[in-house]
């Protein structure tokens, strides 16, 4: 009796063991978002996690065969706090991939946490060279661009247009230093000269003292790099002042992505460089644009492209080590060798995991970053420092 009893328990424990194994789903990948949803870049962190979003559920909900689960953190763009902000998703939380963030100085102690800890981390935007320079780490990559790959490609483009001098102004933190470097040095390259480097403090947006004193220097040229509610305040201040009518703006492409509604006219003929444009006519990009405005209700813009392509990045690292995010060997590899079918054009990923991306040339014509020919073709970061 106690044998057949037995018998039974162990038959019912196996034919029972068997359909649960089967029916057990692999947990849900957890994601953290640690993007600025207040302040001069909200718009931009809104519009990385819509683009994100949007590539995940065009995969049906699923990236690397895993259902995915949110943690956000709203960074602020607040450098100070990023460290502790960063530490709540990768501690607390204890998520498997970190997704972020927009701003330079926040992304670098996101990085140097990412470093420590080993968790996987993909930048939807921030360019400070480090990232992929000194900092790269076979888990951190980036689906953006660096501040270089703009600013440079801007910088050929001004001194081919025959301007011999240029000022420059930005925010002083590491994303305008480094937009302003990379333009000075192809300016310089071709001849130009950058005779005048004006900064104010992030996110500060009183620039008339400076519009003044670009005024009386009289640049050729005037270089900008801002970005969010910041770029919107500085184009219509520029125009405000006369300038525009003198003195020619360039800028890399953030001064006018996302931000044309409420720049309105003041933005009109305003030429940039960025590695996309709102008319790129590939069918890539239309159904892209498509799906953004039909799920939103918002036309989208780089830094959208920007999130969709970390949530495809993170796909194609996932499906190859089929959703087991600590193959990290396994996962760099597949990114590597990936080409990215993205909405901006293909790319793939440097030895540093920096896009390598051809840089557009754009003019403001109404409401659009009209694509007016490639700037740079393929353009690659040097990734200086980086070793792995
Ligand atoms: C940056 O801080 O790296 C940054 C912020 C906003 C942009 C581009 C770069 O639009």
């Amino acid at each position: 009796m106690k044998l057949l009893r037995r018998t039974i328990l162990a038959l019912t424990a196996t034919s029972l063991a068997v359909p649960l194994a089967l029916a057990q789903p692999a947990p849900k990948l957890k994601v953290g978002l640690m993007l600025p949803y207040t302040g001069t870049y909200a718009a931009l962190g809104n519009a990385i996690e819509n683009g994100f979003r949007l590539y995940v559920a065009e995969q049906g909900g699923k990236l690397g065969g895993r259902e995915l689960e949110y943690f956000k953190v709203d960074d602020e763009s607040s450098p100070p706090k990023a460290t502790d902000n960063v530490n709540k998703l990768i501690k607390r939380d204890q998520v498997d991939v970190l997704i972020g963030t927009v701003h330079s100085g926040v992304a670098m102690a996101m990085a140097k946490a990412a470093k420590d800890s080993g968790t996987l981390l993909i930048v939807p935007n921030a360019g400070a060279g480090a990232i992929t320079g000194a900092m790269c780490a076979p888990n951190i990559f980036r689906s953006s661009f660096t501040m270089w790959q703009s600013a440079y490609a801007m910088g050929d483009v001004a001194a081919k247009k025959g301007h011999k001098t240029a000022v420059t102004i930005t925010w002083k933190y590491a994303a305008g230093e480094e937009s302003v470097g990379g333009f000075k040095e192809a300016f310089e390259k071709a001849g130009g000269k950058v005779v005048k480097q004006l900064t104010l403090p992030f996110p500060n947006e009183e620039f008339q003292a400076l519009l003044t004193e670009i005024a009386a220097t009289k640049p050729d040229a005037v270089y900008t790099f801002f970005a969010g509610a910041g770029a919107v305040k500085f184009v219509k201040d520029y125009a405000a002042s006369g300038l525009k009518k003198s003195i020619p703006l360039y800028g890399a492409g953030f001064l006018t992505d996302g931000t044309l509604e409420a720049q309105g006219a003041a933005a009109e003929g305003l030429s940039t460089t960025l590695h996309y444009a709102d008319n790129l006519e590939t069918k890539r990009d239309r159904d892209f644009r498509l799906a953004y405005a039909k799920s939103y209700k918002l036309q989208p813009d780089v830094y959208a492209v920007q999130g969709y392509d970390a949530a495809q990045m993170l796909g194609i690292g996932l499906n190859a080590v089929k959703g087991d995010v600590s193959k990290k060997a396994e996962f760099a590899a597949a990114l590597e060798k990936a080409r990215i079918d993205s909405p901006r054009g293909t790319f793939t990923i440097s030895k540093s995991h920096n896009p390598v991306q051809d840089i557009y040339l754009r003019q403001v014509t109404g409401k659009e970053n009209t694509f007016a020919g490639v700037a740079t073709k393929a353009l690659a970061d040097p990734g200086r420092g980086c070793k792995m």
